[in-house]
């Protein structure tokens, strides 16, 4: 297991956060919720009628989960009543109807879908952090809280991250061995703002969750300026723009751009190209211009580069969800958990 790894389930440890896990139908999860709560990552609630998981998972020890169930759960009523009212105005796209006709109806989609109840609980203040996505689709694991739990204060931009850990604890690019690559999943192309907003939440992500203090590197083909593309995308002034967006938003951030990947880490170059930049040649987070650019990117290090890449981790939320990927091992879902329970702290 990686520090950086480590590190995050010994922080979480001592946080005792309350993660919700809806899938109670996979065995992934319930084995992972049972593995977390004895090394007590977290105080995990997995959704599911308790006869069915103990009878799909027999050797499951599940001492210290909280398994709730939500049909007969008191207070399914009250979930179901706070989505009405939060989606109150809302049409369904396919339908052209309300999303949700009265809390009846309300009541019947979250006892169709887990993963709104969750997001729910959080909403309602009875669990901290939610993790799904082990059988089922990312966009119908982060829609519920694109719809109820919504952005953080001063962020209108749910994104994700990769913590990208280096092979041999680092190298001359990188002495900590630990970098952040955005948005390599979720943002398809992103707007000036919205890359304002990852490259904010990306540095918070670079502090809570991959222990390193963010130096922040905006990129482009192009370095202040060399190059432009005003006649196909325009991502150069996009770059350019988002870079003035993120420095007023957060004018203690350290944060420059744009620039190409080689000014943003070799010393050597940045110099050249962007004296006097205080990110030049010694970036530690990476913010692509769109997500062609970061999942390329990310996989270009990890395959070729030997990366070990901790993510996608959701950024931005009000309180945090986090996607597991549908082949998921149950180790993968234990250190998200672990990582999604430092969100909430
Ligand atoms: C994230 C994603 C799932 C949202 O899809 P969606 O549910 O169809 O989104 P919609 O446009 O219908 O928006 C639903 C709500 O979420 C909000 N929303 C959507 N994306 C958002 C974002 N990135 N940040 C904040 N809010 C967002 C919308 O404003 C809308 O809010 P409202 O209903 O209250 O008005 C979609 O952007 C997506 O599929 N991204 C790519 C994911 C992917 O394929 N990844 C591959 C991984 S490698």
């Amino acid at each position: 297991m990686s520090q950086v790894l480590q590190n995050i389930k010994k922080q979480a440890s001592l946080l005792s956060k309350r993660i919700v896990l809806p899938e109670g139908e996979d065995k992934r999860v319930v084995a992972a919720a049972a593995q977390a709560a004895k090394e007590k990552l977290a105080s995990v609630i997995l959704l599911g009628s308790i006869a069915e998981i103990e009878k799909n998972n027999p050797d499951a020890d599940l001492t210290g989960v909280t398994v709730i169930d939500p049909v007969t759960n008191d207070k399914t009523d009250e979930y179901a009543a706070i989505l009405f009212e939060a989606r109150k105005g809302k049409i369904n796209k396919k339908t052209g109807l309300p999303e949700y006709a009265d809390i009846a109806a309300a009541k019947a989609g979250i006892l169709k879908d887990y993963t709104m109840y969750a997001a729910l609980m959080l909403k309602a203040g009875d669990a901290d952090g939610l993790v799904s996505g082990a059988c089922h689709s990312t966009a119908n694991t982060l829609r519920p809280g694109l719809q109820v739990i919504k952005t953080a204060p001063g962020i209108k931009t749910v994104s994700s991250s990769f913590v990208m850990i280096a092979p041999d604890c680092g190298n001359k690019y990188l002495p900590d061995g630990v970098a952040v690559f955005a948005d390599c999943a979720i943002n398809i192309e992103p707007d000036a703002q919205q890359i304002a907003d990852i490259a904010i939440s990306s540095a918070e992500t670079a502090k809570t969750i991959a222990g390193i203090e963010p130096r922040v590197a905006m990129l482009s083909f192009s370095t202040k300026g060399s190059g432009n593309d005003d006649k196909y995308f325009k991502s150069v002034p996009k770059m350019q723009e988002a870079t003035r967006l993120a420095k007023e938003a957060a004018p203690d951030l350290i944060l420059d751009g744009e620039f190409q990947f080689d000014a943003a880490v070799a010393p050597e170059v940045g110099k050249l190209k962007a004296p006097g930049s205080t990110v030049a040649g010694n970036a530690n987070v990476f913010i692509f211009p769109n997500i062609n650019a970061g999942n390329i990117g990310y996989k270009i290090a990890q395959r070729f580069g030997g990366f070990l890449a901790l993510g996608p981790i959701c950024q931005g939320f009000a309180k945090p969800i986090n996607d597991l990927s549908r082949g998921c091992s149950t180790e993968d879902v234990i250190a998200v958990i672990a990582i999604t329970a430092l969100q909430a702290k």
